[in-house]
């Protein structure tokens, strides 16, 4: 279908072009003069120019095209300076309630400002001091509403009075019991376009504000936020935030709870609730050389100060780069260190991602793909070279069961999406993270890793705080780099990697020597030979995935039990007992129901949610039904990002 569509335009962009050189060649021929011709030349030109040489033309820098997918504002009109937030936080009530101001400038003859909203209630709107009738559209079930503001060009400053709703789907408003300290907790998740859920704003990547926030919360809470974060309240128990970074409004972030700090150095550190705190700081420890690993690679780290802050469980993500503020799932607290790589990913994304942004959400890949490889090359840098292939490896067999899954001709497996009117939601896929990460690691086997570095680490410089579209850096990367060697461009196959679907032929799997060991050593361990079960003594989590994952379902139970008895994989860190839980019921192991149900209860992130409910839900009755019971009980203590998953997997679809 795709495939037709794009020789449909090819073939379109022919015929326009064969037009106007007749028209040029004609109107020569019967008129003969100089001017006719350089006229006729110029209209030729011109047609060049405007045609879209392949699907490509969807990511044209053009500010009207990126707006249509998923937001309502105007960003044509009216561009953006800063933001000031003045919100409580309410526990109670669980709402946000104060005012957003936006200090704008407007284009000529521009009559209103359009903000996105969801969610939220609107109570009054003042336009550089004067309060206005302003007007809400009707309401998208994903993209919400526009909040119509009528504004003249000279206005300034627009301040909007409001509160949240408890049904906003950036918030999670957490209860004693669901937090490990046992007292209440707050935050946000505005990635991709839930920020309109507690701020009013132009909720797309394209468009960047400085922001600063007042943020009021009562004793013992510690409101903390993707900004410079103030040690204490002033007086009457305000905390003052500054961002003076600009950032797209998907980074907004906010938490609120019972929070310690501890440092690393005088540039990073951990927040977390006081009974997490210990094993939270030991489990970052090789924080700083991450740092100075990712600064050796692509230049200084640009937003002053780097922490992490470790949620409660139900959060929906592994991690979320929200700048100068990390958030993080416990469920990386391994206590060996084993999952840190999700932290050297959150790190990079400081690089790709925030300082360089991807323009649409069509050109996530920019985003994800880039810290992917980014992530890799710091965890290599810091563990070396044996550990960091086994990360890659398990990528990639991430990614082959993505495509296994999405179908070879699935428009999706492109690294350039078309998520125009869909939910942004739908892009977040392996393909992004690890097909974009083979992208760029073919790239730096082409050319060579020194000169794959020096080019990433000026693209980086010359495009800080701005945003990138797939074709900027198509041409950028075509300018920058492959223009150094007449055949790189060709063997590039940048078709065939960013425009086309699956991988393209030819590509080398990764191999990793430490699974070489695992594979042989794999049948005695089926076997519990003493000797093999020796052997892995100095097994790192990664070897046990790569165990797990060799097993084909269904698996013996009676041999799984044993397995069970050795190793005790569903005790084992988040990411082991996922694999093992997902085995177990693929392998119609009903005796792991109770340690699924836990595992269930526990965790809310999305990316172990799915897989382990997906595999109930694709069982037999009984499995269906555990599923849809498990989730029951456990869906109130899901974040909204996974509850919408798992409602259209396990409720919209349920008979
Ligand atoms: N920025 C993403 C999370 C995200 C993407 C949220 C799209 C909403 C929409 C974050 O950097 C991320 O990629 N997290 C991963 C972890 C990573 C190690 C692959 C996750 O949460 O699993
Ligand atoms: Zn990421």
């Amino acid at each position: 279908m795709e495939v037709q569509t794009i020789s449909k335009r090819k073939f379109f962009k022919r015929v326009i072009l064969f037009i106007s050189l007749i028209f040029c060649v004609d109107t020569f021929k019967r008129m003969s003069g100089k001017y006719i011709l350089i006229f006729s030349l110029l209209t030729f030109v011109l047609a060049c120019e405007t045609m879209p040489t392949s699907n490509k033309e969807q990511s044209i820098d053009n500010d009207s095209l990126i707006n249509h997918q998923q937001s309502h504002a105007n960003i044509d009109e009216v561009s953006l300076d800063s933001l000031s937030l003045e919100l409580r936080v309410n526990f109670d009530s669980q709402t946000l309630n104060g005012s957003a101001t936006w200090f704008i400038q407007a284009k000529e003859a521009v009559n209103e400002m359009v903000l996105d909203i969801r969610a939220i209630e609107v109570e009054k709107i003042l336009v550089d001091g004067a309060k206005v009738t302003f007007s809400i559209g009707e309401d998208h079930p994903v993209y919400g509403q526009g909040l119509h503001i009528p504004i003249n060009s000279n206005a300034r400053k627009v301040e909007i009075h409001y509160h949240t709703l408890p049904n906003a789907q950036a918030l999670q408003w957490l209860s004693g019991e669901q937090t490990s300290g046992g007292k209440p907790f707050l935050y946000t998740q505005s990635q991709a376009i839930l920020a309109r859920s507690w701020v009013p704003c132009m909720d797309l990547p394209a468009k960047r504000f400085t922001y600063s926030a007042a943020i009021y919360c009562e004793a013992p809470f510690r409101p903390l936020m993707s900004a410079e974060n103030p040690q204490e309240a002033d007086e009457s128990g305000w905390y003052h935030f500054t961002m003076q970074e600009p950032i797209p409004s998907y980074l907004l972030a906010l938490a609120a709870g019972e929070l310690e700090y501890r440092a690393y150095d005088e540039r990073c550190g951990v927040f977390a609730e006081p009974v997490v705190m210990d094993k939270a700081f030991k489990e970052l420890v090789d924080l700083p050389k991450m740092m100075t690993a990712a600064e050796a690679l692509y230049g200084p780290y640009s937003w002053g100060q780097y922490d992490v802050l470790f949620l409660p469980s139900s959060f929906p993500f592994g991690g979320m780069e929200n700048p100068r503020l990390t958030f993080a799932t416990p469920t990386i607290l391994a206590g060996d260190g084993s999952l840190v790589s999700l932290v050297a990913h959150e790190l990079a994304h400081s690089w790709s991602g925030n300082l360089v942004t991807n323009r649409t959400w069509n050109d996530f890949w920019l985003n994800e793909g880039f810290t992917v490889y980014f992530e890799q090359r710091i965890m290599e840098s810091v563990y070396g070279r044996d550990y960091s292939d086994m990360l890659r490896v398990l990528g990639f067999q991430d990614l082959q069961g993505t495509l296994e899954e999405m179908g070879p001709d699935n428009p999706d497996t492109r690294l350039y999406l078309n998520l125009d009117g869909r939910d942004p939601d739908d892009g977040m896929s392996d393909i992004a993270y690890e097909k974009g990460r083979f992208f760029l690691e073919s790239l730096e086997h082409l050319v060579g890793r020194e000169r794959f570095d020096l080019f990433l680490k000026t693209y980086f410089t010359e495009h800080a705080f701005q945003t990138m579209t797939t074709v900027g850096f198509v041409d950028y990367l075509k300018t920058h780099l492959l223009n150094e060697n007449p055949s790189w461009e060709e063997q590039a196959n940048i078709e065939g990697w960013i425009y086309q679907s699956g991988i393209p032929e030819g590509f080398v799997p990764p191999t990793a020597r430490a699974f070489a060991q695992v594979d042989s050593l794999s049948p005695l361990l089926m076997k519990a030979d003493k000797q093999a079960i020796a052997a892995t003594k100095n097994w790192t989590t990664h070897h046990w995935l790569h165990f797990i994952r060799s097993m084909q379902a269904p698996v013996d139970t009676l041999q799984l039990r044993a397995l069970e008895n050795e190793f005790k994989f569903s005790r084992a860190n988040s990411e082991i007992a996922n694999q093992w839980l997902v085995l177990a019921v693929r392998s119609n192991w009903v005796a792991m129901i109770p340690s699924i149900e836990e595992f269930l209860i526990s965790v809310g992130r999305r990316k172990f949610l799915m897989p382990l409910y997906g595999a109930m839900n694709e069982g037999n009755a009984n499995w269906k039904s555990t599923a849809r019971a498990i989730y029951k009980k456990s869906r109130k203590g899901y974040h909204a990002v996974s509850v919408n998953s798992l409602d259209a997997m396990l409720l919209e679809k349920a008979d």
